[in-house]
């Protein structure tokens, strides 16, 4: 598809030494930068949440680079954003699930009344690798008892195989490494 060729162009590969020495890391910030490309991101998860998920009720973001994409999915879709969030930051009564990443070890959050038991929803994050943190969300949801309809994401890791840790919910990704 000619839009998720330019995408893979503004996606930068970098090797850096953020949470641990020679750790590879793709780029989604240029993405951002680029009016264009964001509106490209944005309407190809648009189109393909109308074609299969004509049903969903809220968007579900994942700390912290799914609140990237998941407010601006949203208000296309006309339904509301929730956000999962690093453990310590929502006020309230919460639920977490502890998970594992590939620099170390997190906790994920989630308002105690931000999804009601029945409602259908779609997590979304900018990036797929060991599938730790978006397996944690869809923990989150069924501690809610809320139907996922699917995990949506920018870009998928394919070798570490994050797929499979999912592999009860479908994984939408727009470019795959
Ligand atoms: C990154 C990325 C995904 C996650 C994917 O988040 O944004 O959320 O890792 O990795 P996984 O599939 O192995 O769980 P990270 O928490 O590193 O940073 P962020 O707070 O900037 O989103
Ligand atoms: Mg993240």
């Amino acid at each position: 598809m000619a839009k998720t060729r330019e995408l893979c162009k503004e996606i930068r590969d970098k090797i850096v030494d953020l949470h641990k020495a020679g750790m590879g890391y793709r780029d989604i910030c240029p993405i951002l930068k680029d009016p264009a490309a964001l509106k490209a991101v944005i309407d190809l998860f648009e189109e393909h949440v109308r074609k299969n998920h004509q049903h969903v009720e809220l968007i579900i973001g994942l700390d912290a680079r799914g609140f990237l994409f998941g407010p601006l999915l949203a208000q296309r879709l006309g339904v509301g954003f929730v956000l999962v969030r690093k453990k310590g930051k929502l006020p309230g009564s919460t639920v977490s699930v502890a998970y594992d990443l590939e620099y170390g070890k997190a906790e994920a959050e989630i308002q105690e009344d931000a999804v009601a038991p029945g409602q259908k929803v779609l997590l979304i994050d900018d990036l797929l690798a060991t599938g730790g943190t978006l397996y944690a969300a869809c923990e989150l949801m069924k501690k809610q008892q809320a139907e996922v309809l699917g995990c949506m994401v920018v870009i998928e890791l394919k070798e570490l195989k994050g797929i499979d840790k999912l592999k009860s919910h479908s994984v939408f990704s727009l470019v795959q490494y």
